[in-house]
């Protein structure tokens, strides 16, 4: 690595508050009918938030351009992208947090949107956060060759052989015993999938060759699985303020964890490892693949 880190913290910086300025201005106003579902549709995406899949959209997005600056047509569609797979993300959290799902009071520091808001708007959110995202990919100036790959890989990411797939796989586990085979399909599916989309989605859109999508999309596949990890860790590890959502959830509600099926030695150990074949697969990308050997250091080492 020859940029400095702290060069890499300030692109992360710049990054999130530069999708954050994007999902401001692309969000249906507060004002506009019906209003109570528009605001709490910005109270869902906007203020909070690591952006972690918007910047690994980036960051691919920069690894394909190999320092070349993206036109402005490219520049364009990666704001649409990243915008798009972080409303999906939103919306997954709105409905994560639901009486039946987990049941959750605390999203990034406030209250979850059902309990600011209330149950039926909380699901209307996600129902209406969905399209949208659609709506967005489909602007982008580029190829409609490109749009249709891009809203095929959101499709994939988001759906039941995805997101959704996996947290139905999660509802069901509830208090069961998964061997670890089952339990990493679940993490890759309803973690892992997004944002290994999201990393694929930067690779397309920067019109990435297929042996670099290749790449791309086994990165993701590492270090989508090692987020989940991370997530299951700091549960236990961290508090509820630090995290912004309530700690020790999971072993209270008996879910399925790394934690609770390898111990935290042993989901350390796997995360380690998940870490360095993710690294090693980043070597053929040289120096254009920084940002995303960034993210990953990011991923691994976030505390909340
Ligand atoms: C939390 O995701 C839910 C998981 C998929 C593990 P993040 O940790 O990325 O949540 P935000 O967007 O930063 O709040
Ligand atoms: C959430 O997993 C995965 C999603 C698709 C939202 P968790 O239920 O562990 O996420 P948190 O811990 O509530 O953020
Ligand atoms: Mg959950
Ligand atoms: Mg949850
Ligand atoms: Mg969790």
């Amino acid at each position: 690595m020859t940029v400095a880190s702290i060069d890499h913290a300030n692109w992360l910086t710049s990054r999130v508050e530069h999708i954050e300025s994007i999902l401001e201005t692309l969000l249906p106003a507060p004002d506009v009918v019906p209003q109570r579902l528009h605001e709490a549709m910005r109270y869902a995406v906007l203020g909070g938030g690591k952006r972690v899949r918007a910047a690994l959209l980036f960051a691919a997005g920069e690894a394909v351009l190999q320092g070349s600056a993206p036109s402005m047509a490219q520049e364009k569609s990666l704001n649409y992208a990243a915008a798009a797979v972080e409303l999906i993300h939103a919306y997954s959290l709105v409905h994560d947090d639901l009486p039946c799902m987990d049941d959750d009071i605390l999203r990034r520091g406030r209250p979850t949107v059902h309990v600011a808001f209330d149950e039926a708007t909380a699901m209307l959110v996600g129902d209406a956060l969905q399209p949208l995202a659609f709506e967005w990919l489909a602007a982008m100036p580029v190829a409609p060759a490109l749009i249709v790959q891009a809203v095929t890989v959101l499709a994939k990411a988001a759906g039941s052989s995805g997101m959704v797939g996996g947290q139905a796989i999660d509802c069901d586990s509830v208090g069961k015993d998964l061997n670890l085979d089952a339990l990493q399909h679940m993490h890759k599916l309803k973690t892992g999938a997004l944002l290994k989309g999201s990393i694929v989605l930067g690779g397309i859109v920067a019109g990435a060759s297929s042996s670099q999508r290749q790449i791309l999309s086994e990165f993701g596949e590492l270090m989508g699985l090692g987020f989940q990890i991370q997530d299951d860790i700091l549960d236990v590890t961290s508090d509820s303020t630090t995290l912004g959502k309530t700690a020790g959830k999971d072993l209270a509600d008996n879910k399925p964890t790394y934690v609770a099926l390898l111990g935290l030695e042993g989901a350390r150990q796997r995360l380690a490892q998940l870490h360095e074949e993710a690294r090693l697969m980043l070597r053929p990308l040289g120096q254009s693949g920084q940002y995303l050997h960034y993210l990953a250091d990011y991923i691994v080492g976030r505390t909340y």
